[in-house]
C-alpha cells in the first residue's frame, strides 16, 4: 500500500456549457463547468482536500462510498457558505473501487446534483495493480456517468419547473455530461465503470445484440470472479464495473448499450484495430459473508415507506437534531431494511449508508445473486422486500442513511447514525 500524501483542491463553481446544439446551458461543476475530475486515490495514502464553495448558495462535499471519519464525510451538517473554504484530511483505508462525490446540503442535494455537481473517485490498491484487467484510462478503462435531464426551450436545466416529488425523470440522456455520445473502442476487452448519476431513474444496461459481458465490481470493490450477465441494473448512485470483449462479439456494426425499453444508452464505434488480447483474471477478490455474519441477530430495523413528499424512515422524516441510531466503531451488526408497500404497491428505494461499505446477507431470506456478492454502499430494496446487511464502521462520527432518489432524500427520507 501507498504511504504518500496527496493534496487536492476541489471547487464547486458555476459554469456554462454548450450541451445542446447552439445553446448555452448554465451548469454547476467541480473545477470546471460541469461534473468533476476523476480523483485517483491509492489505498494507504493520506489525502488532503481543500474544498472551496464558489457557488452563491450553501453546499457540502460528500464522498459517496468512502470510508472516512464523520467530520470529513460532507453530510448536511458540514455546509460551506458561499465563498467559504475547508480543508479535510483522511487516510484511504479501503480496497480498490469506483466511488463518487457530490453535494449534500439539506433539502438542496437534488437540485445541485441535477445541475451538474458530481465527480468520480477511483481507488487502486496492490490487488488491482496486479490483476489482469483493462487499465488504460480512457482507452479500455472508461468512466461513464449516466444522468437523465430535462432542458427547457432556452436549453436551461430549470430544476424548479421540472422537479417531481418522486424523483425527477428526464427525457434527455447525458453521458459524462454530453448528449448523443459515441464511445470509440478497439477490438479488445474494454472495462466500463458505470455510475447511475441520475436523481431518480433506474437503468438496465444490456447490449442491443443480447450478447453477454462480465461484471467485475460492485459499488465498493471487485467481485470474487467475473460474473457473466446479459444485463445489469443500477438504481441511482449504484455503480458496476463491466468488461465487454469487443473481439468476441458476433458483429460490431451498430453496437450499443441499451436500456430496458430499448432506448440507446451508449453507441460504440468499434475500429478494426485488433488490440493485444488480455485474459481477465479469474480470481479478482476475497469477499465473503462469514457464518457469523449470516447467523447474527438483527440489531437495527429500518422501514422505508411512502412516495412523493410523504416519504419516511421508521415513520419519521429527517431531523438534523435527532440521532436515530448509534453503533460502536469496528463492531459488525446486522440491519434489516424493509420496504413497506402502500396501497399503490410502493416503489423501489435505493437505500444508501454513508461512511462505509456493507455486505448483503440475504434478500427475503435468500442469499444474494453472485453479482451482488461484493461490497455495497447502496442497495435497491423492492416493494415488500426485506434485506439483511452486515455493516461495520471503521470511523467515528455522525453519518446519514437515506433513499438515494434525491428528491426522496430532500423530502426527509433520511436518518442519522452516530458511531461511537
Ligand atoms: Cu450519494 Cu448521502 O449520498
Ligand atoms: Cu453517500
Ligand atoms: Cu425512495
Amino acid at each position: 500500500d501507498a504511504t504518500d500524501r496527496t493534496e487536492y483542491t476541489i471547487k464547486a463553481q458555476t459554469g456554462k456549457v454548450d450541451i445542446l446544439d447552439g445553446m448555452t446551458t448554465e451548469t454547476l461543476g467541480y473545477n470546471g463547468d460541469l461534473l468533476g475530475p476523476v480523483l485517483q486515490f491509492k489505498k494507504g495514502e493520506t489525502i488532503k482536500i481543500n474544498t472551496i464553495n464558489e457557488l452563491d448558495q450553501e453546499t457540502t462535499f460528500h464522498w459517496h462510498g468512502l470510508e472516512v471519519p464523520g467530520e470529513a464525510d460532507g453530510g448536511p451538517h458540514t455546509t460551506l457558505s458561499p465563498g467559504e473554504k475547508e480543508q479535510i484530511e483522511f487516510k484511504v483505508t479501503q480496497e480498490a473501487a469506483t466511488l463518487w462525490f457530490h453535494p449534500h446540503p439539506e433539502g438542496k442535494t437534488s437540485e445541485q446534483v441535477y445541475k451538474g455537481l458530481a465527480g468520480l473517485i477511483y481507488i487502486e490498491d496492490s490487488n488491482s495493480a496486479k490483476l489482469e484487467i483493462p487499465k488504460e484510462y480512457g482507452k479500455n478503462d472508461i468512466p461513464l456517468v449516466f444522468q437523465d435531464r430535462i432542458f427547457d426551450e432556452q436549453g436551461q436545466l430549470d430544476y424548479k419547473a421540472v422537479m417531481n416529488e418522486d424523483g425527477t425523470i428526464g427525457d434527455t440522456l447525458l453521458v459524462n455530461g454530453t448528449v448523443n455520445p459515441v464511445l470509440p473502442v478497439e477490438k479488445e476487452q474494454v472495462r466500463l465503470r458505470l455510475l447511475n448519476g441520475s436523481n431518480a431513474r433506474n437503468f438496465t444496461f444490456k447490449l442491443n445484440t443480447g450478447e453477454s459481458f462480465v461484471q467485475i465490481a460492485t459499488d465498493g470493490g471487485f467481485l470474487n470472479e467475473p460474473v457473466t450477465l446479459n444485463e445489469v441494473t443500477l438504481t441511482p448512485s449504484e455503480r458496476a464495473e463491466i468488461i465487454i470483449d469487443f473481439s468476441q462479439l458476433n458483429s460490431t456494426n451498430d453496437l450499443s448499450l441499451i436500456n430496458e425499453d430499448g432506448s440507446i444508452l451508449l453507441p460504440f464505434d468499434v475500429s478494426n484495430q485488433e488490440a493485444d488480447s488480455l485474459k481477465t483474471s479469474e480470481k479478482l477478490n476475497d469477499f465473503a459473508v462469514t457464518d457469523e455474519e449470516e447467523n447474527m441477530p438483527v440489531t437495527k430495523n429500518i422501514e422505508l415507506f411512502g412516495m412523493m413528499e410523504h416519504v419516511e424512515i421508521n415513520g419519521k422524516k429527517f431531523d438534523p437534531e435527532r440521532i436515530d441510531f448509534t453503533q460502536e466503531q469496528g463492531v459488525t451488526e446486522v440491519w434489516e431494511i424493509y420496504n413497506k408497500k402502500d396501497m399503490m404497491g410502493g416503489m423501489i428505494h435505493p437505500f444508501h449508508i454513508h461512511g462505509t461499505q456493507f455486505k448483503i446477507v440475504s434478500r427475503d431470506g435468500v442469499e444474494p445473486k453472485e453479482y451482488e456478492q461484493g461490497w455495497k454502499d447502496t442497495i435497491a430494496i423492492h416493494p415488500g422486500e426485506k434485506v439483511k446487511i452486515a455493516i461495520q464502521f471503521k470511523h467515528k462520527g455522525v453519518y446519514m442513511f437515506h433513499c438515494h432518489i434525491l428528491e426522496h432524500e430532500d423530502n426527509g427520507m433520511m436518518g442519522q447514525i452516530e458511531v461511537k
